[in-house]
This record gives C-alpha cells, structure tokens and sequence, in this order.
C-alpha cells in the first residue's frame, strides 16, 4: 500500500518531533518515515516555524497528527480550524475543557473547510486530562480523580461531534468499555521497557498501550533522544509487529 498523507497507517506510532530545530526535525522525519506511521508536531514546532515550516518538515507526506490543543471561545477556535485545514492533517487536537459549543464549532469548521476546498477532512482530536498530570493534581485541578474526569469530557467530547480522543492507556479500558471500539483513541505517555519516565505520569509500553484498547500511541523523546531515533523505532516496530493491522 502506498502511504499518503490521509491513508491510516498501519504501523500505530506517530512519532513526536517535538523541537524547534527545522534541520533536526526535518531528518528525523527523513529517517524515521519507514518506522513510524506518522508524525506528530505541536505547540513547540509550530509556534517556531508555523504551517510553512509544516510543510517543509513533512516532504515525505506521512499522515500528520497536528498537536495544537486548541483551547479559546467557538468562533477563534474554528478560525484555527479552517487556518490549519491547508495543511490536510490527519489529526488535529482541541482540548475537551474547551466546552461543548467550542468543540461543535471545530466540528463544523473542520467539515465546512474540507467540503468548501475539496481538502481530505481532518480527524479531530479531543484532548482530556494530560499525561503528566498526576492523580492528586487531577483532582485537585478537575475535582475528579483521572478516569472519571475523562470519561466525563469524553461523552462530551464525542456528543460534540469529535471523532476521538487523546487519553492515557491507563485510561484506554474504561474508554472502550464505555464508548466500544468505533471511537479513535490515540494515547501518549508511551514509555518502551527501559526508558525514562521524562515529565510523563500516566505511562505504559507501547505493546501494553495497544492491549489496552489504544489504536495510535504518541512517542516522543524515547525515540527523539535514543542514540540512534532509527534503531528505536525499528526495534518498537518490529515488537509492535504482530499486533499491528493487517489491511
Ligand atoms: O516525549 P514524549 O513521548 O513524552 O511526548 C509525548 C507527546 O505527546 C508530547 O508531544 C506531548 O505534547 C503530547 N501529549 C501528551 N499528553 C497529552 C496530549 C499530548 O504527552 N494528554
């Protein structure tokens, strides 16, 4: 099959090139496209060198996860929306706190936008309680302790019309048993045996994180900072291999 920018990959790794460093960013989306099935670029990139610096970075049209985690009243947020559609990501992430009428407007934006410019429409993304947060700082931020706090935003989340969320795969069973298996569900905090925990809280393996009912797993730094970015995700890949789709 040959992967364009709006195929699922089969492989399940977006790889998180977060930098602000274009030639490093740039060569290891060169030697990484083979690995990974996509890439991810966020707040970091993008406020460095913007959607052209988008474009540049993803010469070889893998899927794009776009990280932006918009956060802001209905009408700028869905300025955002139909802003990023040129760039045709794969995903695109708003956050659930955001409220019901911010994450229909995002919805409305990112279908309006592909229709009216005949641009593949993006995935949207509903973030709920980040990865670093800890149990103790969720309850005290949300009042909530993780689970429940993202099984709250989830169902409005997906009421509001999002095709998925970004959640912990610690939290990936209860998403699944409480909304099956037709939702996206794309988790971070992806730790392989052996590497560091960084800021991270909430972690799992990635083959842990695939068990867990999670269909695509964010990796950053434990491939980014490896000696060798491309020996790591070679070595993710091929552990990965007999979970991964066989479409
Ligand atoms: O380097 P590491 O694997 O920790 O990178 C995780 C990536 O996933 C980062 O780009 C971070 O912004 C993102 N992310 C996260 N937790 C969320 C949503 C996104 O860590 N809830």
């Amino acid at each position: 099959m040959t992967m364009t920018r709006n195929t699922l990959p089969k492989n399940p790794v977006f790889v998180a090139l977060d930098t602000n460093d274009m030639p490093a960013a740039s060569s290891l989306a060169a030697g990484l496209s083979a690995f990974v099935g996509g890439i991810k670029l966020g707040l970091e990139f993008f406020c460095a060198h913007g959607p052209e610096g988008v474009r540049q970075v993803n010469k070889q049209e893998l899927p794009l996860f776009l990280d932006l985690k918009l956060h802001d009243i209905p009408n700028t947020v869905a300025a955002a929306v139909r802003e990023v559609s040129w760039l045709e990501p794969y995903f695109l992430t708003v956050h659930t706190t955001g409220g019901a009428e911010m994450m229909k407007a995002a919805t409305t934006a990112a279908t309006e936008a592909a229709s009216r410019n005949g641009l593949q429409r993006m995935h949207l993304l509903g973030v709920t309680a980040l990865t670093s947060l800890t149990p103790a700082q969720c309850q005290a931020i949300y009042g909530r302790m993780p689970e429940e706090q993202v099984l709250f935003l989830a169902e409005e989340a997906l009421n509001a019309g999002l095709n998925g969320l970004v959640a912990s795969a610690v939290e990936a069973p209860a998403l699944r048993a409480a909304f099956g298996s037709d939702i996206t569900l794309v988790t971070p905090g992806i730790r392989p045996t052996g590497s560091m925990v960084d800021d991270q809280s909430r972690v799992m393996t990635p083959e842990q994180a695939l068990r867990a009912g999670a269909d695509y797993l964010v990796i950053g730094r434990p491939i980014t900072q490896a000696l060798s970015p491309v020996a790591e995700a070679k070595r993710i890949a091929a552990d990965l291999r007999p979970r991964l789709r066989t479409a």
